[in-house]
Formats: structure tokens, sequence, C-alpha cells
């Protein structure tokens, strides 16, 4: 562990009691002046740290950012969000994802910002990313896969979102196919899936996962919410951790990439079935070509949409938008 590290896990570990400068000095590994410095980074992060003269110094706040210190700490994964880069502001967390993919960036690192000055939703939209209220996260990935599966990591993606924010608000979120997170029928969280491949084998996926968690209704597109907006008058007050769900995010999504190397989609397209929006309903397929109204009836192992037309007939959407009818 490096030495900076070593110096917040030792605050954290003594919780309200002072450590001195001197023990963490013979922790650490370093001398009275790298302490003092490392403490002060740590301040600029964010960290409340009090010093008293004689007693030293303890923890007296964590901050809720998306940073490596606190993204890591007690996270149990074995390989996702291992390596975290994270920027205070930035175009968008999955351009720059890609790039530095391009460039080796390892399968499981993760890129995180709190803020998106450029973050893009599905088909050229925008995706909302005001400071300090959200999560904006690109995950890479490296599956041995075809390119046409793809779908699947969305599918997987949108199972692990949607069971991490049901465990971690107890808010009733519901899966849109193929991306959206919905709760009482609005959409906090979208999913936008891209690569680079060869003909026949993914090269990397970039997996990108925009939540709006503590958003205010100013900060959002009209159609959209937040959870905090969600979880409605009596628990507003509250702020959610954008810390702890997206360790609980990670998670999720690692045990169920692994599921899905290891044992194929078919289980998780039954959990993704318990939480659809869809299935069963009238809905209205958007495609570049033509735009029909059909019912959602089932999705496939591939992760297309299965609709029924109005002739009975069963036609298979892999890509396209759909909109949800009254
Ligand atoms: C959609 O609903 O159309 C998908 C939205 C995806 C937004 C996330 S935020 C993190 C990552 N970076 C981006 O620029 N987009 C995704």
């Amino acid at each position: 562990m490096q030495p900076e590290n070593r110096i917040l896990d030792t605050l954290r570990d003594s919780g309200s009691i002072y450590v001195s400068g001197e023990d963490l000095c013979k922790l650490a590994g370093v001398s009275r002046a790298a302490v003092w410095k490392r403490i002060e980074k740590l301040r600029e992060e964010g960290y409340d740290i009090e010093a008293l003269p004689h007693l030293g110094y303890r923890l007296a706040g964590i901050p809720d950012a998306l940073i490596p210190g606190e993204i890591k700490w007690k996270l149990k994964t074995r390989y996702l969000g291992r390596e975290i880069i994270s920027y205070n502001k930035i175009d968008s967390t999955n351009t720059a994802a890609y790039e530095l993919a391009e460039q080796g960036l390892a399968e499981g690192a993760v890129i995180f910002a709190d803020e998106q000055t450029k973050g893009r939703g599905r088909h050229g939209r925008t995706w909302y990313s005001a400071p300090g209220c959200g999560i904006y996260m690109s995950c890479v990935l490296r599956p041995h896969m075809a390119p046409n599966e793809i779908p699947k990591i969305t599918l997987i993606a949108a199972v692990a979102v949607v069971k991490s924010i049901r465990e971690y608000t107890g808010l009733a979120a519901m899966i849109k196919w193929p991306n959206d997170i919905l709760v009482n029928g609005r959409k906090v969280c979208g999913i936008l899936t891209e690569m680079k491949a060869e003909q026949d084998r993914i090269d990397f996926i970039i997996l990108g996962i925009g939540i709006n968690v503590n958003s205010r209704s100013k900060d959002l597109p009209r159609a959209g919410s937040s959870l905090k907006e969600e979880l409605g008058p009596s628990r507003r007050g509250e702020d959610i951790s954008r810390v702890d769900l997206a360790k609980k995010i990670l998670e999720a999504i690692e045990k169920y990439y692994n599921i899905l190397k290891t044992r194929g989609s078919g289980s998780i397209i039954d959990e993704w079935k318990e939480f659809s929006a869809m299935l069963g309903s009238r809905v209205k397929i958007v495609l570049p070509n033509r735009t029909f109204e059909a019912d959602a009836h089932n999705i496939d192992p591939d992760g297309a949409l299965v609709v029924r037309l109005d002739s009975g007939m069963l036609e298979k959407v892999s890509s396209g938008d759909v909109v949800m009818m009254r």
C-alpha cells in the first residue's frame, strides 16, 4: 500500500481517536513533512481532518466524492474498480475511457467524473451532468465476445443498477429496455454501451452509466428525475451517498459479468424480466426507417426485445427507441 493511503486508512481505523504525527510517520514510513503534505492534500480532496497540538490528527468527516480513496475503501470486487481514474470535470467519461482503452487501459478500470461538460446519451443525445449530484462512470471491459453480443452487456448493467438502487434506496426502480432505469415512470439512469471491435471480435467495451442521484429538478431535463426527487418530501432532506451506491453497482456489475462469461445470460434474463417496466405493455418502436406499435412480449437471450405485432407475428428488435404507451 502506498504511504498516502496508509495515512488515510490509519485515520479511518482510529475513528474518533487522535493519532499522533509521530505514529503516522512510523506507520507510513515517511517524514513529518511528508505526513503534513499528505494531510493537506486530503483536506483539499474534501476530508475534514482535525489537528490538535500534543494529540495529533483525527478524521472528522469524509467527502461523498467519487475519488479512488473513497471508492476503493472496502470495495468487494476482484477486478472491477481496482484501477480508478477520477476527474473533477471532463467532457465525457465514455470518451475518456475509450481513448485510454485504446492506449491499453486494462479490463476493470473505471473512470469517474464529478461533472461532465459533454455527457453523451444514446442517439447523439445529451446527458445532463451537473456537478456534485450524479454518478457519471465508465467501465472498461474486454470480454471474449462477438460484436453482436454487446446488448448482453447493457442487459447485465441494467440488472446490476436496478438491483443496487432498490437495495440501497428502497425505491422500486424498473428497467425500460434497453438502457433506461425508471422510478415511478421517470428516468433516473441511462446506460451507454460503446465498443471498439474487429469484424468478429470485441477489442473493448466502454460501459457508461449516468445516474441522477441527488440532482434537483433545475439540474435535470424535463422528463428526467433523480433518486432524491423520487424519495419524496419526507426523505428529500437526506443526501444519498454517491460513493456507497457506486460501490454497490460495481460489485453487482462484476458479479453479473462473471455469471455472463461463465454461464451465459439465462439466469440474468430472468432477473431482468422481474424488473421490467415494459413487458406486457403496449409500446411504440421507433426505428431509423419505420415506426410501429406492438405489445412488448419478451426479451431473448441476446438481449433483444421481442414484440408481438397486431398481426400476431413476433418480431425481434435489437436497437431503436421504445416509447411506452399509456
Ligand atoms: C442514455 O440514456 O441515452 C445513456 C446515458 C449515458 C450517460 C453516461 S454518464 C457516464 C457516461 N459518459 C457519457 O458521456 N455518457 C455515459
